[in-house]
């Protein structure tokens, strides 16, 4: 749990406001492809935002929604959110062929994806669509001995795309006079990582 949240705070609180340090703004894109629950409108403040469109028919592109200096694109933009959206496969790999081919990202520094859990429709469609420099797993420190957890994660090995690292969420919690108490133990990116053979890059509170 934590990947859209994880997803949301690296590409606002560091890429964005790095290259805006380095004088570089709006180099930063962030690709929303949880098409049947996508929260990144919503934790972004881009509630019942909309896309402006440009062009028409087969040519028509769609504007990125700015904010906070990261580029943003969502199923959320594009349909209501009282509508549950049922698709299929081949529906899912469109919508992210579009989400690449057919949005106006501009120049970017990076393109940050947030993905449903798993390795499903919309990972195998992506994977297929662009090629990845690499792909982050979160893991929450609450439900790291649920080996059940297991199937929701990437499997890197089925998508041939390097893992770059692990984050642990929920690593910790600071009280108010400013105590660090990992309330869930400590430790659990480390092990995830192991087993995947890779790092636990980041523990966030
Ligand atoms: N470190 C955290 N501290 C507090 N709340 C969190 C934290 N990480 C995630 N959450 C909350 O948990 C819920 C699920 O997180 P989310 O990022 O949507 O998970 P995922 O994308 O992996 O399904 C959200 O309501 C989010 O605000
Ligand atoms: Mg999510």
């Amino acid at each position: 749990m934590g990947k859209s949240t994880f997803s949301v705070n690296l590409a606002w609180a560091a890429l964005a406001q790095l290259f805006e340090f380095q004088g570089r703004p709006g180099r930063v894109g962030l690709m929303d492809c949880d098409i049947y629950g996508p929260s990144v409108p919503l934790m972004m403040g881009l509630g019942g935002s909309r896309p402006e469109v440009q062009g028409e028919g087969t040519d028509a592109m769609l504007v990125p929604i700015e904010r906070h200096g990261v580029k943003v694109m969502s199923m959320g933009f594009l349909v209501d959110d009282n509508t549950p959206v049922v698709w299929r496969g081949p529906m899912i790999m469109k919508t992210i062929q579009q989400f690449v081919q057919n949005v106006r990202w501009g120049e970017l520094d990076v393109l940050l994806v947030d993905l449903p859990p798993g390795t499903g429709d919309a990972q195998l469609s992506l994977v297929q669509t662009l090629p990845l420099d690499g792909a982050g797993d979160c893991d929450d420190a609450a439900a790291r001995c649920d080996e059940r957890r297991a199937q929701g994660r990437l499997d890197v090995s089925k998508v041939n795309v390097p893992l770059i690292g692990v984050a642990e969420n929920m690593s910790f919690f600071i009280d108010p006079a400013g105590n660090k108490h990992a309330l869930f133990g400590s430790g659990g990116g480390v092990l995830t990582a192991e087993k995947l053979g890779t790092t636990c890059s980041a523990r966030c509170r």
